[in-house]
């Protein structure tokens, strides 16, 4: 706990990558405010940095290298000044890239993997005891305490976290299981998080019913492959549609979403919960990679696009308004014309709301990167924007399709006029209308009145328009 006579001290946490980062973030946040550490955007006022990043492509690995160097003079104007700031760099290109970031970057102090964070109370204090190292005489470079910590413990970090300090909202992450053991031919991920681990049943449960507790009146579970969870039950080990029936008990739990999943452990047991569970969202990101079995194989992603189809026809009955949305990757190791056009047709014949679509990024260690037969960078350029376009074209098909119907919506928060909320439909398309602030936190039924480049314009729709559930309770955010 901070005294008066402890002057508070700022911690800026950037964040890049996944949803999965934005929650570690916020748990680094958490491990650290014990120790006086308040958050802030504000760079200036910051005593310590900590970049928090992305290592799947490496467009993503290279932005930390060219922030570092700004970083390095902030660090220097601050030593000028007699005040210190503290330097961290975490998650996956920490992982993967520890060692070369304390050689090309050694003003850094701490370095720490994805597994690692909850021992960061630990490092901060080593920092603090050895003192910034002096500057380098000559080229005036600040020193950095150069610790490293990139081991996979045996023990979870979750088994040491203490209990969040804050809510995160109306729409709040929970990270349930992490790591992966697929191995696709492309992917760092089994390398940089680790093999795949699932959270105890009881641990979700309670940490899911703090954050309703705190005002969530959506959460979406997190897990690189989080349809392969198997955390502990009482009886044995549970899967993810055992789970999901279990957070629906939540009292004031309106919404639940899943992310990310692999369509080789789409199992019946979870198509059927999106039969069965209203609250759990028609939005489903399945990534597909590509619509070529041949390339599929390449990838090593254990299933073919006929699969992938059927378990979309599957997911369809059980619940006609399920709106799809998946990973692309262009220009694969072998990709030839052939399999561009099989990954185009499949696009044309699912049909998606949404997507995320990637030239393919050789990745230092994995198999595909030294791969025979690379494609050409133009070649996947071409490729990728002939991907995108028609993945665009169906993502403003889908929502032009919604104008004049109504929706549910969750307001989230305050629009960006005066006078206006915003919110996410069950597809999660930010949406804002004219309306009081009294909405945020409510789901109301919507009339969807326009669809602009990003968003939705809706108007409340007409009728008795009661709140569909009671408003989430307010508590203040405490330990
Ligand atoms: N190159 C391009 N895209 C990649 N992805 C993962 N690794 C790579 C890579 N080496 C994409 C996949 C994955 C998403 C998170 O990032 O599509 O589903
Ligand atoms: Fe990476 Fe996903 Fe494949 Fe795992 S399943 S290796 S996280 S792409």
């Amino acid at each position: 706990m901070t005294t008066p006579s402890q002057p508070k001290r700022r911690v800026l946490i950037r964040t890049y990558g996944c949803q999965m980062n934005v929650y570690d973030s916020d748990r680094m946040a958490d491990v650290l405010a014990p120790l006086g550490y308040a958050p802030t955007e504000v760079l200036a006022e910051a005593d310590m940095v900590i970049l928090n990043t992305c290592h799947i492509r490496e467009k993503a690995a290279e932005k930390v290298f060219s922030e570092l160097g700004r970083l390095r003079d902030l660090k220097q104007e601050n030593a000028a000044q007699g005040r210190s700031l503290t330097l961290a760099v975490a998650g996956c290109v920490a992982q993967a890239e520890g060692a070369e970031i304390t050689a090309r970057a050694p003003w850094v102090d701490i370095v720490l993997g994805p597994q690692s964070y909850h021992r960061l109370p630990e490092l901060v204090a080593r920092v603090a005891r050895a003192g910034a190292i002096a500057p380098n005489p000559i080229t005036g470079t600040p020193g950095g305490t150069r610790l490293l910590d990139t081991d996979f413990p045996v023990e979870s970090k979750f088994d040491h976290l203490p209990e969040a300090t804050q809510g995160q909202g109306i729409s709040a992450f929970l990270t349930i299981q992490e790591g992966c053991d697929k191995f696709c031919s492309f992917c760092v991920v089994p390398y940089t998080r680790g093999s795949e681990y699932s959270r105890p049943v009881a641990a979700v449960l309670a940490e899911a019913r703090r954050l309703v507790a705190h005002g969530a009146r959506e959460i979406s579970v997190l897990g690189q492959n989080v349809n392969a969870y198997h955390g502990e039950g009482d009886n044995g080990p549970v899967g993810l549609a055992q789970l999901l029936r279990e957070l629906v008990k939540i009292p004031g739990l309106a919404r639940l979403r899943y992310t990310t999943s692999h369509p080789r452990d789409m199992d019946d047991a979870l198509i059927q919960a999106h039969g069965d569970l209203p609250q759990l969202m028609p939005l489903l990101h399945l990534p597909v990679q590509s619509g070529s079995d041949r390339m599929l194989q390449a990838m090593n992603r254990g299933h073919t696009a006929a699969d992938f189809r059927r378990v979309v026809d599957r997911l369809r009955q059980v619940r006609p308004d399920i709106a799809l949305s998946s990973d692309f990757i262009a220009g694969h190791p072998g990709e030839n014309d052939a399999d561009h056009q099989a990954t185009m047709a499949l696009i044309r014949d699912v049909g998606f709301a949404s997507a995320f679509s990637f030239k393919y990024s050789p990745r230092p260690g994995t198999p595909a990167a030294g791969a025979p037969l690379q494609v050409a960078e133009p070649i996947k350029d071409a490729r990728l924007a002939e991907i995108q376009a028609l993945l665009r074209d169906q993502t403003q098909a889908f929502n032009a399709a919604l104008v004049g119907q109504e929706c549910d919506v969750l307001f989230t928060g305050p629009g960006r006029d005066p006078g206006q909320v915003a919110g996410r439909t069950p597809w999660l398309q930010p949406i804002h209308l004219s309306g009081p602030a009294s909405l945020i936190g409510q789901i109301r039924p919507i009339r969807v009145v326009a669809s602009l480049r990003n968003s939705l314009s809706g108007a409340l729709a007409a009728g008795p328009g009661q709140p569909l559930h009671a408003p989430a309770t307010q508590e203040p955010a405490t330990a």
